[in-house]
């Protein structure tokens, strides 16, 4: 367990302070994972509030609409606007709860691989589909290149949130400009690329990324949890892999996720980085 995970997690806090006799050091490690909690807890609730206060304004609306009978409300264009701004909604906060449930299981070591044969090509071509309306939504051009044919034997929901969760940041922190995603095989491993134009990441934010419940920078626009690359790097990391960066403020970044084609779990790899 990584000395991040000691300042975040408070029940790990607790429990380890039994066994030290540095009161100051306890105490101090007690309120920094005190205040982690507190700022979770908030950028959780802020988060989850968000898709239910625009599923009930939407509602009120269209339920005052029954009331005066305003007969525009059963039109089928209506109907379906309504349905689609539902349907936009819940998929978020079912995506928001995933992803609490995915930080939960692995900080208690409940993550599990269920590994198959998967065709990558069909998946990534399926998963920059999915991403085509954020990303009209935000003028972003996004380029897929990849190797025919491709095989490997990965975790297929693990794989699809390592790649979803690289071209939702890239979109998100890309400033716009085109993305590219380049995926290809070395000799036995899988290398993906993901590579953006965007607002970069500053050096001394470097250590941080892949920190739980954490966004780099006063003016972040993420309307996200924070934890897009800690469950990203957790999920490369169970598989055998590494994952990696380049990036410039203001230039761009370039994420690299290599991944062994077959299975082979490298645990040394777990407590490495970033510490
Ligand atoms: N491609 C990128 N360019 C610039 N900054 C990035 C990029 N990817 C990640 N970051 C920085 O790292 C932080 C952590 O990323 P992460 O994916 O974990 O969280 P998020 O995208 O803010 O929220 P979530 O993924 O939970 O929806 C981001 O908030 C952002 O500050
Ligand atoms: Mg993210």
């Amino acid at each position: 367990m990584s000395s991040n995970d000691l300042k975040i997690n408070p029940y790990l806090a607790v429990s380890e302070s039994d066994e030290t006799d540095n009161g100051d050091e306890t105490e101090h490690q007690l309120q920094l994972a005190l205040a982690a909690r507190d700022e979770f807890l908030s950028i959780a609730a802020h988060e989850l509030r968000t898709p239910l206060s625009t599923l009930t304004i939407h509602m009120q609306m269209a339920l005052r609409q029954i009331e005066k009978n305003d007969p525009r409300i059963f039109s089928k264009e209506h109907l379906e606007k309504i349905f689609q701004i539902s349907h936009r909604q819940t998929t978020r906060l079912i995506g928001l709860v995933d992803q609490l449930l995915d930080v939960s299981r692995i900080m208690n070591g409940r993550m599990k691989l269920d590994l198959e044969d998967i065709q990558i090509n069909k998946l990534s071509t399926e998963i920059l589909h999915r991403f085509q309306d954020e990303a009209n939504d935000a003028h972003t051009p996004i380029s897929l290149n990849i190797d025919h044919e491709m095989h490997g034997n990965f975790d297929r929901r693990g794989l699809d949130q390592v790649l979803s969760n690289l071209i939702s940041n890239a979109i998100r922190f890309g400033n716009a400009k085109p993305i590219q995603v380049k995926i290809y095989t070395e000799t036995d491993q899988m290398i993906v690329e993901v590579k953006d134009s965007g607002i970069g990441i500053d050096q001394k934010d470097f250590c941080k990324i892949f920190k739980k419940f954490k966004k780099i920078g006063e003016s972040n626009p993420s309307s996200g949890l924070g934890v897009g690359l800690y469950i990203t790097r957790q999920i490369v990391l169970a598989h055998g892999g590494r994952i990696y960066f380049n990036s410039q403020l203001n230039e761009g970044s370039t994420f690299t996720v290599r991944m062994p084609l077959t299975r082979e779990i490298k645990s040394e790899f777990i407590s490495k980085e970033c510490h």
